[in-house]
């Protein structure tokens, strides 16, 4: 029944993705008897964007009487897998030109408790994937395994979602919920004066900050909704944080961010406006 509605979802894709499909669904539950008692759950893995690379997020849970530590991943279809978490930058300059990965520091274990469950998510632990010549297609799942110290394996699927879906794929998690607090234009200037906005931006948002008056293209001048290339509403304010402007420019990646923080960031950006009218 599960490898029929494998078959099914690829059939249209062509008769060697359907076989490498069936081939990885009969390795996945092969693998249900993974050494490690960890209990993989909600795990997602996005399509590279813009300067980003892709980014594996999962619940692991550790059920067991003992604590256990992640030292590594394997993902199929990528080359290489490394487990990093957000270097606490202040103010990315270079992080434009450099990538996504540049705010990102390897994490060499991660300890689960037992009984314990460690989630990882955008802003914390990230499972950064440079994927081979196979694109990932939405919808689809690829197979990943994490490595413990002592040798354990445990392994799962993860769904393939595009950037923007991602939030939405991790999203009706309560837990994540409670902990976020919810986006605010209060969160959002501070933020903006926290995290170097201002320097380029200006305290007023009209692109006149020390730095932004010797940048070639000039920082946007919020005032005018006009001006904005990716969009101007928050949900568009926020990608453009988490991906960068595809022109590139100065303005660094925020990936490092929540999704709460640069939703935030997006509200106060958006009360700086000055409506067309006056
Ligand atoms: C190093 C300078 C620099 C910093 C720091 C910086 N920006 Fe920018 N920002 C720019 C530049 C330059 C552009 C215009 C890029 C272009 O036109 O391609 C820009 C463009 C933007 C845009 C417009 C996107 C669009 O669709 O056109 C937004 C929104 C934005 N920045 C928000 C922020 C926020 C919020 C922060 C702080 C979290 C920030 N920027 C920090 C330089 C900066």
């Amino acid at each position: 029944m599960v490898l029929s509605s494998f078959e099914g979802a690829r059939g249209a894709r062509g008769r060697s993705l359907t076989v490498v499909g069936v081939v990885a669904a009969l390795a996945g539950i092969a693998c249900a008897a993974d050494t490690a008692g960890i209990v993989i759950e909600r795990a997602v893995i996005t399509i590279p964007a813009n300067q980003v690379p892709s980014m594996l997020y999962f619940t692991v849970h550790n059920p067991g009487g003992d604590p256990v530590t992640l030292v590594g991943a394997e993902v199929e279809s990528a080359v290489r897998a490394a487990i990093q978490s957000p270097t606490p930058h202040r103010m990315p300059l270079a992080s434009a030109a450099r990538g996504a990965s540049a705010l990102m520091s390897h994490v060499h274990e991660v300890p689960v408790a037992a009984g314990g469950t460690v989630r990882f998510t955008p802003g914390g632990f990230t499972v950064v994937v440079e994927q081979g010549a196979r694109a990932l297609v939405p919808g689809d799942s690829v197979r990943v395994t994490l490595l413990l110290a002592g040798g354990g394996r445990a392994s799962a699927r993860a769904l393939v979602v595009p950037y923007d879906a991602l939030e939405q794929a991790l999203g009706d998690d309560p837990a994540a919920e409670r902990d976020a607090p919810p986006p605010s234009v209060a969160a959002g200037r501070a933020l903006y004066h926290s995290d170097g906005c201002v320097r380029c931006h200006g305290s007023l948002g009209r692109g006149d900050g020390p730095v932004g008056l010797t940048l070639v293209p000039p920082p946007r001048d919020f005032r005018s909704a006009a001006a904005f290339k990716n969009g101007a509403d928050v949900e568009a304010i926020a990608r453009t944080l988490a991906t960068g402007i595809p022109s590139g420019g100065a303005m660094p990646l925020y990936a490092h961010l929540s999704e709460a923080e640069r939703r935030s960031l997006a509200l106060y950006v958006i009360s700086l406006r000055i409506p067309p009218s006056q």
